[in-house]
């Protein structure tokens, strides 16, 4: 699959669910609405769908939400998907998630050929992290990441960077995760769905943080690659890798691979913007994937060229009304 810019779509990332355990005060309102159970695809549906891509050479699959281990009987779709690592059609299966289920799945994701997987974590602070998920508790997330590391997956933070939230603990997350040899992400906040709070006064960029972690590291830009938005750097005092994902101040447009699917089947062909297909109509025509890869074409065919990002200090208005939680980012 290429797009209209030259780019190879490689990289899908499948919402399972729009639920979550949490409601993460710059991802949702704390009064949502969920779709009806009768929207949702079925998980046969979801890997039918997920497959097409594979079949069509995405090498890479994200199984994300909402919260994906909140999906019931989630582990039957990812023990499916992952034939597809057995045939070496898709070379990493993973999943973004928020931990707090981790501890019950981690032994299985690992038995299903799960390697990597990516937790948002944004303080260290048990009542921080009550005010910032509203509903999570950080013991959870904690042992969770234990339980994952104990299985030997390979685990990446992920951390929404927000003034006068978590500023100020940065260098210590940073030196957490590399003391646990855990790599850590940094995300720039970006303004999608109404949320409760102004998400203008929270946002924090991150040339300005790499700035200041310069003044007491020596970061040094690597090579490292895995396939996300991400930019790396390895701290030298910690050993750790750090990893820069800047929508808003530096964007990764132009080497984009990768396409989101929601719970629904709605194809987003990216992130910041509003244009979608409808994959659920194709798929359930027939019962031949012929209609439904057509389908797929057509959208890759008017992938935009980015995101149109800003955040507008004048209306405080997010770019895009979707809530991130539909994507799962
Ligand atoms: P790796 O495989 O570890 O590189 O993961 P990833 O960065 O691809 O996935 P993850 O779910 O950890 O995403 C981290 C953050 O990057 C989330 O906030 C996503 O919303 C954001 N992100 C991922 N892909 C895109 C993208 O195409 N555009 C934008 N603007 N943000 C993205
Ligand atoms: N901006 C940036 N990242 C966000 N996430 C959720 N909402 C936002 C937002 N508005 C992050 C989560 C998780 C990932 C999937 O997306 O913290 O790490
Ligand atoms: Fe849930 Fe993730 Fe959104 Fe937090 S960021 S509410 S964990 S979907």
């Amino acid at each position: 699959m290429i797009d209209p810019f030259g780019r190879a779509i490689t990289y899908l990332r499948v919402s399972v669910t729009d639920r979550c355990d949490f409601r993460c005060v710059y991802c949702m309102a704390e009064d949502m609405t969920f779709l009806p159970k009768r929207d949702l695809l079925t998980l046969e549906e979801l890997d039918r769908l997920a497959s097409a891509f594979v079949a069509k050479g995405v090498r890479k699959l994200r199984l994300t939400g909402g919260e994906p281990l909140v999906r019931k009987n989630i582990i039957h779709l990812v023990r499916s998907l992952s034939r597809h690592l057995q045939t070496g059609a898709l070379e990493e299966l993973t999943l973004t998630t928020n931990g707090s289920q981790l501890a019950r799945f981690a032994g299985e994701l690992a038995d299903c050929g799960v390697k990597r997987l990516n937790v948002s974590l944004d303080t260290l602070d048990a009542a921080k992290f009550k005010e910032i998920t509203r509903w999570g508790e950080l013991d959870k997330v904690m042992g969770g990441i234990r339980a994952a590391q104990a299985v030997g997956l390979k685990i990446k933070i992920n951390a929404v960077a927000l003034k006068g939230f978590n500023d100020a603990e940065i260098p210590s997350m940073i030196e957490w995760a590399h003391g646990e040899g855990l790599d850590f992400t940094l995300i720039e906040t970006m303004p999608m769905g109404e949320i409760d709070e102004d998400r203008t006064d929270q946002y924090l960029p991150l040339r300005q943080v790499r700035e200041q972690l310069s003044e007491r590291w020596t970061l040094s830009d690597i090579p490292y690659k895995t396939g996300g938005p991400a930019r790396y750097v390895e701290v030298a005092e910690t050993g750790g890798r750090l990893g820069f994902i800047t929508p808003m101040t530096h964007n990764f447009c132009e080497s984009c691979n990768r396409v989101r699917v929601t719970c629904t089947g709605t194809l987003y062909m990216c992130l910041g913007q509003e244009d979608a297909a409808d994959l659920r109509a194709p798929l359930r025509a027939s019962e031949g994937d012929e209609l439904l890869s057509d389908a797929i074409d057509e959208a890759i065919g008017r992938k935009p060229k980015g995101h149109d990002f800003i955040i507008d200090r004048a209306t405080r208005r997010p770019s895009v009304s979707r809530h991130m939680s539909v994507t799962g980012g």
